[in-house]
This record gives C-alpha cells, sequence and structure tokens, in this order.
C-alpha cells in the first residue's frame, strides 16, 4: 500500500516552514520544455519555495497549467528542502483542494474573489495538512482577512491584476500590504505577487511582505540564477524602518 509519504510526492503532511524572508520564483514565467532544469537551476541558486500559478479560464482569462504538472516537480523539491506554493486562480478552487494537496502542495492560497464560503475553504486547506492561503486582488480592500485572521497562514496580496505575468507593480498597493501586515497573526506571512523585481521586492519586503514571488523579472532574465540571488540579497537588506516613507 502507498504510504502517506507516496501519495504526496515526498513529503509528509507537515506544515512547511516559510518563516522569514523569502524569494519564490514563480513557475507561470518558465520554459515548459525545461521545467525541470530550471527549478534544479533555482534549487542550486538558493531558492527554497518555487510558485505555481493555476488558472481555469475564467476566473481569470487565460489557462495555465494544474496538479499534474505541480506534481511532476514537487519531489524534486521537496528532495532539497523546498516548498511547493500553489496560487489557485480558479472558480471553485474548493473543488480542486484535494487534487492539488496530492500534487505535492505545502501552501494552497485561494481567491477571496472567489469564494463563497472562505472560512470553509480554509479549514479545508489546513485539515489537508497544507498551510492555508488567502489572496486578495489590487481592488479588494485588506480590512476583508481580519475576520477570517484566524484561519490564514499566507495573506497574498496581488500587486497586479492576477492572469499574467510581466505586468508592472501597482504602486498603490504599498499602503495595503502594510496593512494586511497589521491585520495578520504575527506568525502568518504577507505574500506579494505580481510586478515583482529587485527594485519593488526590497520595497514590499520594507512594507512588512516575507514571501515576494517573482516571475519574469527571474525567469525572463538571461542568467535567472544571477536574477534569483540580486532579488535576494536586495530583499534580505530591505529596512523595515523606512516603511513609513514608502507607504
Ligand atoms: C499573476 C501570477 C503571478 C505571476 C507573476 O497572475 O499570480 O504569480 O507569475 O509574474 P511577474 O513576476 O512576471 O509579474
Ligand atoms: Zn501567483
Amino acid at each position: 500500500m502507498a504510504s502517506e509519504t507516496d501519495a504526496r510526492h515526498g513529503q509528509p503532511p507537515a506544515r512547511a516552514d516559510i518563516s522569514g524572508r523569502v524569494v519564490a520564483p514563480s513557475m507561470l514565467a518558465a520554459d515548459p520544455a525545461r521545467f525541470g532544469e530550471q527549478v534544479d537551476g533555482l534549487l542550486d541558486a538558493g531558492a527554497r519555495v518555487f510558485h505555481f500559478d493555476v488558472m481555469d479560464g475564467h476566473f481569470v482569462p487565460p489557462i495555465s497549467f494544474g496538479p499534474g504538472v505541480i506534481a511532476a516537480l514537487s519531489e524534486r523539491i521537496h528532495a532539497r528542502g523546498g516548498v511547493v506554493d500553489v496560487h489557485l486562480m480558479v472558480e471553485h478552487p474548493e473543488r480542486q483542494i484535494d487534487a492539488v494537496v496530492q500534487s505535492g502542495a505545502d501552501v494552497i492560497t485561494v481567491h477571496i474573489e472567489a469564494l463563497t464560503h472562505p472560512h470553509y475553504v480554509l479549514s479545508q486547506i489546513r485539515a489537508a495538512g497544507c498551510l492555508a492561503g488567502l489572496a486578495l486582488n489590487p481592488g479588494t480592500g485588506a480590512e476583508v482577512v481580519q475576520p477570517l485572521a484566524d484561519l490564514i497562514d499566507v495573506g497574498l496580496c496581488m500587486t497586479v491584476n492576477p492572469g499574467w505575468g510581466g505586468q508592472r507593480f501597482i504602486d498603490r498597493m504599498r499602503p495595503k500590504i502594510a496593512r494586511m501586515r497589521t491585520l495578520l497573526d504575527s506568525d502568518a506571512s504577507v505574500e506579494v505577487d505580481g510586478g515583482i523585481d529587485r527594485m519593488t521586492g526590497p520595497i514590499c519586503a520594507a512594507l512588512g511582505a516575507n514571501l515576494i514571488v517573482a516571475g519574469s523579472a527571474i525567469l525572463g532574465a538571461p542568467v535567472p540564477a544571477l536574477a534569483y540571488a540580486e532579488i535576494a540579497r536586495g530583499v534580505a537588506a530591505a529596512d523595515t524602518k523606512t516603511a513609513a516613507a514608502l507607504r
């Protein structure tokens, strides 16, 4: 009989450690023909959290990839101590949780805008042994996380409209990042996603974000490992004392 570990592609259902500041490459910007090779190159460069954008063609217009692709990569990420961070941009995300858990996800993030019963779905994700993330589109105010804070391990502040890589960081999200940091529990992560590069990544970290997703700025760069290292250095050095001036 397959063990619990085998069923989840090498990862036992223990809570992943995503504390501290982390830069997470987004595989949306990777070359599908070279996914494994590109993950290995970024693991060699020090990346440990990998962000997977699942899009259904309904919640957002594009279709990206699903649990099958994540399952094909999660074992090599877990083997090096890494974390699989899945961002579900789909309608009815509650119907996908089981398949995404089985693909090896450690963090599963759902959009508040796609949910009728966010309390229930966040509980469902935690009950499956994963960290529960709640994502907010740019037009959604930070305050929605307050009544759900007990159930949120990761609050994701979208810094572009979801659906596409390579968009420009929306500057007006700056105070929202700081506000989400205040509203969430101190042991929860604040994640930012969209338009993150060597300039905007450190700004978000100074404002209180600790999980910093970057797609095209890393995987669209001539040498992704070098681009990852540069953003990670800037994020590590960001000073939260400068937050007030950055809002
Ligand atoms: C956008 C996705 C992002 C995307 C970010 O809907 O959620 O994760 O990969 O891409 P960049 O970093 O290129 O803005
Ligand atoms: Zn994303």
